[in-house]
């Protein structure tokens, strides 16, 4: 027996190696973890159980039987992060660059399966070069296993997207088709094809990290939900997003015990400048409303017109949608519509409610926008926000304009509770360009077209500038002062909590792509 357990612990000590000694050596020295380092730390100490250790590639073809390793690359298994359970994979780019070959694809598919039987968090810690390129086709159709598996989890259990290194081709569409991609600076990229095949193909020079780091990414393409300084605070950030979410689609997230105080704040009441055209961090509001430091932003470079992300009210996860004032004075436009609208959906499918924050001048104008699809985009967030069944509330601060008002979670579209500060404005569009166009005749007749227009757009704005006449017609449930807003929303979603919507039975709805 002792042979045979020696024989073992030999196995297990060879596939702990990885790709061996120098290649880990050469993977420090680019200051990256191993796939076994990043699933130590992410996981509660002593927590986590490999499955798969064993397991090594069948391939023959370019002399691949001498090269074998235990795992093929990647590291698969189950265990806790803050006690709850979550399935794990972490690819070895020390073994063949951490790419995929049919087994190794087999690992994870494995660990896919259990997460989503058993309701937990999957969660992919990738640095891979993509589809083994020795194994042809059946990397390839080890690849679209998985894509299909991450479909059939999609809105069932929450999938973490991690990119800790070089990823290409493959290695970038599973992480697209999850719930979150996160990436590390300096150390991680993601493209289709690398830097070399861009030059070949369309003769431009452009270096990794311009192609696909996680500037880029963060900023540009929006690929990128969050992005982390180190691996270290790339693991620490996805234990942070995990504690805002359920364990799956049946569940709530977990709620922090909470008393309710007197929960005035007055510093809401003094964040409006005076003058409607000046801008505010909407941040500010944001960081006096919810729960002390608990705002955990996504896509926070990304069309930043928007701000979107998770924080606690009176102890309960929530998500934020909120219009920037600072940004493009807030307006919609194709980026903020996408990365709201994916949002929402996401808070929709996993019970998160959801808090909108509305300062929206409307959308954005020009050919830029049209010719980009600002007709289509927009609507994306007008069905999100009409299809979402979870508790819904609104809280105008200033400017609600046009298709924006109905888009930001308006009354009509099924929000359950709207409340407007008294700076609110709620019309079809600001004073002046609707004067210029109602009044059109009477001012070019005027001694004085000037005058004639300030006078109009002072009589327009006394009527319309406020959010009286949409309290009127019940659109608004209730206008209140700034300082209450916190108490009112933490009772609101408390009244909210058990709300139960049927929708009509049909395979899916036709989101505008
Ligand atoms: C087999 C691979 C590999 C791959 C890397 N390696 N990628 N082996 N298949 N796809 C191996 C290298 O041979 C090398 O082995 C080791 O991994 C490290 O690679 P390096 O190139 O030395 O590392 P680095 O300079 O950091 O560059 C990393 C990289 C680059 C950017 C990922 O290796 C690269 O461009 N690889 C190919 C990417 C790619 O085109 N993949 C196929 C995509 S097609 P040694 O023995 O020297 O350590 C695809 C289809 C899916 O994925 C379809 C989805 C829709």
């Amino acid at each position: 027996m002792q042979d045979k357990i020696k024989t073992l612990n030999d196995k297990i000590a060879l596939a702990k190696q990885g790709g061996g000694e120098a290649r880990i050596a050469k993977h420090h020295e680019k200051k990256k973890l191993t796939a076994r380092e990043r699933v130590n730390y992410l996981m509660d100490e002593g927590s986590f159980e490999e499955i798969g250790m064993l397991v090594t590639h069948r391939t023959t073809d370019f002399g691949m039987e001498k090269e074998v390793y235990y795992g093929d690359g990647v590291v698969t298994g189950y265990g806790t992060i803050n006690g709850r359970l979550v399935y794990v994979f972490a690819q070895d780019f020390t073994v063949f660059g951490g790419s995929l070959s049919e087994t190794h694809a087999e690992k994870i598919c494995k660990v896919m399966d259990m997460a989503l039987k058993n309701g937990a968090p999957m969660i992919g810690l990738n640095d891979s070069g993509g589809a083994r390129i020795q194994e042809g086709v059946r990397s390839l159709g080890g690849y679209a296993d998985i894509f299909y598996k991450n479909v059939q989890s999609s809105g069932v259990i929450p999938q973490i997207s991690a990119i800790m290194g070089p990823c290409a081709g493959g290695a970038v569409y599973s992480p697209a088709m999850t719930d979150f991609t996160m990436m590390v600076e300096g150390t991680s990229y993601m493209f289709v094809t690398g830097p070399s095949v861009v030059k070949t193909v369309t003769n431009e020079t452009v270096t990794s990290e311009e192609l696909g780091g996680a500037s880029t990414h963060s900023t540009k393409s929006g690929v990128a939900h969050i992005t982390s300084p180190n691996g270290v605070e790339c693991l620490e950030d996805i234990k942070r997003l995990l504690s805002y979410l359920p364990q799956n689609n049946r569940e709530t997230a977990p709620k922090l015990d909470y008393v309710l105080n007197d929960e005035i704040r007055e510093k809401l009441g003094t964040i409006i400048p005076d003058n409607a055209n000046k801008p505010y961090d909407m941040h500010d509001v944001i960081g006096n409303i919810i729960d002390e430091d608990s705002f955990y932003e996504i896509h926070k470079d990304f069309a930043e017109n928007i701000i979107v992300g998770f924080a606690r009210l009176g102890g309960r996860s929530i998500g934020i949608v909120a219009n920037q004032p600072m940004v493009l004075a807030g307006c919609l436009d194709v980026n903020s519509s996408t990365k709201a609208a994916r949002f929402v959906r996401f808070c929709d499918a996993f019970n998160i409610p959801l808090l909108v924050l509305e300062d929206v001048p409307g959308f954005l104008p020009g050919t830029d926008q049209e010719w980009n699809g600002i007709i289509v985009h927009g609507a994306k967030l007008l069905y999100a926000f009409s299809e979402a069944t979870v508790p819904r509330i609104t809280v105008i601060t200033r400017k609600a304009y046009g298709g924006a008002y109905d888009v930001m979670n308006s009354k009509h579209i099924g929000a359950d509770m709207n409340f407007a500060w008294p700076s609110a404005e709620i019309a079809v569009m600001g004073a002046k360009g609707a004067s210029e166009i109602i009044f059109k005749n009477e001012i070019a007749a005027a001694e004085n077209p000037e005058e004639k227009l300030k006078e109009r757009e002072a009589e327009y704005a006394e009527l319309f500038a406020n959010p009286y006449k949409a309290a009127q017609r019940g659109f608004i449930d209730e206008v209140i002062e700034p300082k209450f807003t916190r108490r009112k929303l933490i009772k609101a979603f408390s009244m909210l909590e058990n709300k139960v919507v049927d929708t009509p039975k049909r395979k899916h709805g036709n989101i505008p792509l």
